[in-house]
């Protein structure tokens, strides 16, 4: 099985756990996409669901799909949430925000009873911290953010980088929520859950990447099969 087919065969499992009437948080990227056109054959051949999309990118593919949409706004509790992972170990720890979705992809997760990560076995890590963990920061003020990020930081990572997104024409990259995102190259993480703390603790900082006590199951595809983790049901 190549990467795609790998991605398709932990949504197609995931899909499985979809039933009518259900209230769904869609996720964003490559893996989550595969999930969304499944729920978008589903529709089409019947299934009775509303959606909260987690980006605009997934908004418009779901549209495109014809799959009924909604906001938290109007279902502010979902039933289950499908998104894919940068990483995730064996706790369901997961880092997330690779494709600059995290916000809006935690308030979905925390507005859902249940979060089901889809992944191939690339994302599955014993420590995390190997993918740059994406911090959103607000665009006011950028500089001092950064330094004040930057000091958390070195108490723990004295050689750690953090960076600017930006996008292919070199600007810095604009999440749906109009902010700038500051990817953090740490290695490892040792306590995820120490630093997220602290991380939240830093005026500008929007979100991070680091999603603890989010997901209750995962879906991995192996070249082997599928591997579940936690719960599904
Ligand atoms: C989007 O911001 C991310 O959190 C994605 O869910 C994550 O990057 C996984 O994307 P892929 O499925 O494309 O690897």
């Amino acid at each position: 099985m190549n990467a795609e087919e790998m991605k398709r065969s932990a949504a197609a499992r995931a899909a499985e756990l979809v039933r009518d009437g259900m209230r769904l948080g869609l996720g964003t990227g490559s893996t989550a996409r595969h999930f969304v056109a499944i729920v978008g054959e589903k529709v089409r051949a019947g299934l009775k669901v509303v959606c909260v999309p987690t980006s605009e990118a997934t908004r418009m593919q779901a549209e495109a799909e014809g799959i009924p949409l909604t906001t938290l706004d109007e279902t502010p509790a979902l039933d289950l949430t499908v998104d894919g992972a940068d990483e995730l170990d064996d706790s369901l720890r997961l880092i997330k925000g690779g494709g600059g979705a995290l916000l809006r992809e935690k308030i979905v997760a925390a507005a859902s009873r249940r979060m089901v990560v889809i992944a191939d076995s690339s994302k599955r890590v014993d420590v995390l911290g190997r993918f740059p963990l994406p911090i959103e920061v607000n665009p006011f003020g950028l500089r001092a953010t950064q330094e004040a990020i930057a000091q958390v930081l070195a108490r723990r990572w004295p050689s750690a980088s953090l960076t600017l997104r930006r996008g292919a024409d070199g600007n810095p990259f604009v999440t749906d929520g109009g902010h700038y995102i500051l990817d953090a190259a740490l290695q490892r993480i040792e306590e995820p859950e120490a630093l997220a703390g602290e991380l939240v603790a830093i005026p500008g900082v929007v979100e991070h990447g680091l999603f603890l006590g989010l997901a209750s199951g995962a879906i991995i595809a192996t070249e082997q099969g599928l591997v579940e983790l936690g719960e599904l049901g």
